[in-house]
């Protein structure tokens, strides 16, 4: 799950756009189709705009559409070779981070992760609806810088629910349903997107995808005759067991995703790998309370990386006895800083006030990511001890100056990642604008008490769903199960039961969360990979995991049960491989 982008919201980071400084490549060059018409971009990627039914529910309405932004890393054999695995959809999770972005950041490291020396896989993503390249976008600011500088700027005036009496709670609740008719007024120029925007819309659209993919392949491979496309539609409708199964890797929010769509379409999955499980029921409910049960944990073991790495770690002093004496030191910061807030004064910025909620916010994308950021974090905040904010203003996102003019944001600008992520969540959610305060508040005390550290952040996402006015269509609220596997491909069976990867603690979707999804399907394996972050993916690379994976697309070999990975790296130290990095 997206835990930054949700905090974000409340101190003011959701605006700082994921500007894919990557590259760039022109969208609007490329005409939607409804067939997969790929154009090269992004360097060696192939980039489509597919065409589908903005509503599930009236497929047969083609006057209103959504064109999905996808991305691909071919295969590095032709689709005819003996060796080739087929593809594997991706979702990065969120929900609202871009397919696109996670194609050009983590591409190969994908790759690598599913391709064996048998088997080579072509690997695609896409930017779900309304979402960064896919249109119509679910920008409630209208791509307006101004809009969206002034209410980054405006929020951080309002102080989080954590710390906040019930007069304030009153305020943001009413921010909270002023930004979601915002929403529902951009949703009528918008072709009422956000009413199509829910998990059950992006499952049914790889449905979509994986027929296409399998079009389009078998028109590549018997040399594109229309008659031959015509002769596969009514091969697919007379032999049900020869329908096109998806193959698909999910993290975080991906696992949701995932999930719905091995519960909604048990027969056309051939291959699941669910990799940072979130519950789908605690999810659907809106209650979210299954997801910090290790955010303890993973806090901790920020403190003991930096003791056992020694100088390597700034905050590391000689004459520390433990890691609990580095913990003492921030503890004791954030502490000092809520009873006594700092000013920070800049040269070309606005001015600004630091509390301890801002140190804790600067743990948040290092929780998930330890490997690349640990080592940063440690600085910052060794920094923050002798009271120089420079860096954490920066990881904040608050040294940068904030253009105020009405002007269009540039289209490698993601700037709606936040407004994306509500439609989902709070379309996926129940209906929470009946909230009334005092469930708000006894929300945040028991989020707190399972996570002193991050529980009031984790409860500004839910909150946001109290002032959210819009309801989807179409909605897959239950039961999250699918039937046992048979890898004889019988009709409304997976081939194979999912593959449930997880790091031994995680930040937000624990292991067990694993555990408990693996209950509603037979068959399915929880493989822990003894690291710690956001989902294996992130963790740290592991070639253990990796032989698992290949096993597992290969023959649909689960492993045995209590079956564990060790990581090839860990923070603070020199790690000699590629890695996976957040896509945003
Ligand atoms: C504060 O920290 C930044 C970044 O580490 C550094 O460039 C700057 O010189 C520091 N300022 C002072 C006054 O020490």
């Amino acid at each position: 799950m997206l835990l930054s982008s949700i905090f974000a919201a409340a101190v003011g980071l959701s605006h700082a756009s994921t500007s894919a400084a990557d590259a760039h490549f022109d969208w609007d060059g490329i005409e939607p189709s409804w067939d997969l018409e790929y154009t090269p971009c992004y360097g060696e990627l192939q980039c489509a705009r597919l065409l589908l039914p903005l509503d599930w529910l009236k497929p047969e309405d083609t006057s209103r559409t959504v064109a999905i932004a996808i991305a691909k890393l071919p295969a590095q054999v032709d689709a005819g070779d003996e060796a080739f695995g087929g593809t594997v959809i991706t979702n990065p999770g969120g929900p609202g981070d871009s397919g696109v972005i996670h194609m050009i950041r983590n591409g190969h490291y994908l790759q690598s992760m599913f391709d064996g020396e048998k088997r080579r896989h072509e690997i695609l993503s896409f930017d779900p609806r309304g979402m960064f390249h896919s249109t119509p976008i679910a920008d409630c600011y209208r791509r307006d810088q101004a809009d969206s500088s002034l209410s980054q700027w405006q929020l951080q005036g309002f102080g989080l629910l954590g710390d906040s009496s019930t007069e304030q709670f009153r305020r943001r609740r009413a921010h909270a349903a002023a930004f979601g008719q915002r929403c529902a007024l951009a949703d009528k120029e918008q072709s009422y997107i956000r009413e199509h925007m829910s998990t059950a819309s992006v499952a049914r659209d790889m449905l979509a995808m994986v027929d296409t993919i399998e079009e389009l392949k078998r028109k590549e491979m018997r040399g594109g005759s229309e008659a031959s496309r015509l002769e596969l539609r009514s091969d697919q409708v007379k032999n049900a067991a020869t329908e096109p199964r998806i193959q698909y890797y999910g993290t975080s929010y991906g696992t949701v995703l995932g999930n719905t769509f091995l519960s909604m379409f048990p027969g056309r999955v051939h291959r699941m790998v669910l990799d940072g499980l979130v519950v789908g029921e605690d999810y659907v409910n809106l209650e979210w309370s299954t997801n910090l049960a290790d955010t303890t944990k993973v806090v901790e073991y920020f403190y003991q990386a930096c003791f056992a790495a020694r100088s390597r770690c700034a905050l590391w002093r000689s004459s520390d006895e433990s890691w609990g004496s580095i913990k003492a030191r921030v503890d004791q910061l954030i502490a000092q800083l809520d009873q006594d807030p700092q000013p920070v004064a800049i040269m070309g910025g606005p001015e600004g006030v630091i509390t301890g909620v801002e140190v804790r916010t600067a743990f948040l994308d290092p929780l998930y990511d330890p490997l690349n950021r640990h080592e940063a974090l440690a600085k910052t905040l060794d920094d923050a001890l002798e009271g120089n904010y420079t860096l954490l203003l920066e990881q904040l996102g608050r040294s940068r100056k904030v253009d105020v003019c009405s002007a269009p944001a540039a289209q490698e600008e993601y700037t709606w990642l936040h407004h994306a992520n509500l439609a989902v969540n709070c379309g996926d959610g129940k209906d929470a604008s009946g909230f009334d305060i005092a469930y708000w508040q006894s929300y945040v005390q028991r989020l707190k008490e399972i996570s002193p550290h991050m529980g009031d952040l984790w409860a500004e996402g839910t909150f946001s769903c109290s002032g959210w006015q819009i309801r989807p269509k179409y909605h897959f609220g239950g039961p999250f199960t699918s039937p046992a596997a048979d890898p004889g491909l019988q009709s409304g069976r997976p081939s194979a039961a999912p593959l449930l990867l997880s790091s031994l603690y995680d930040p937000v979707t624990p292991l067990r969360s694993a555990y408990r999804v693996g209950r509603g399907h037979p068959g399915s394996r929880v493989l822990v990979q003894r690291s710690v972050g956001h989902c294996a993916f992130l963790s740290s690379p592991s070639e253990c995991t990796r032989r698992y994976i290949r096993e597992y697309m290969a023959e649909g070999k689960l492993p045995a049960e209590g079956a564990e990975c060790e990581p090839d790296c860990v923070p603070f130290e020199d790690c000699p491989y590629e890695k996976a990095v957040l896509p945003r």
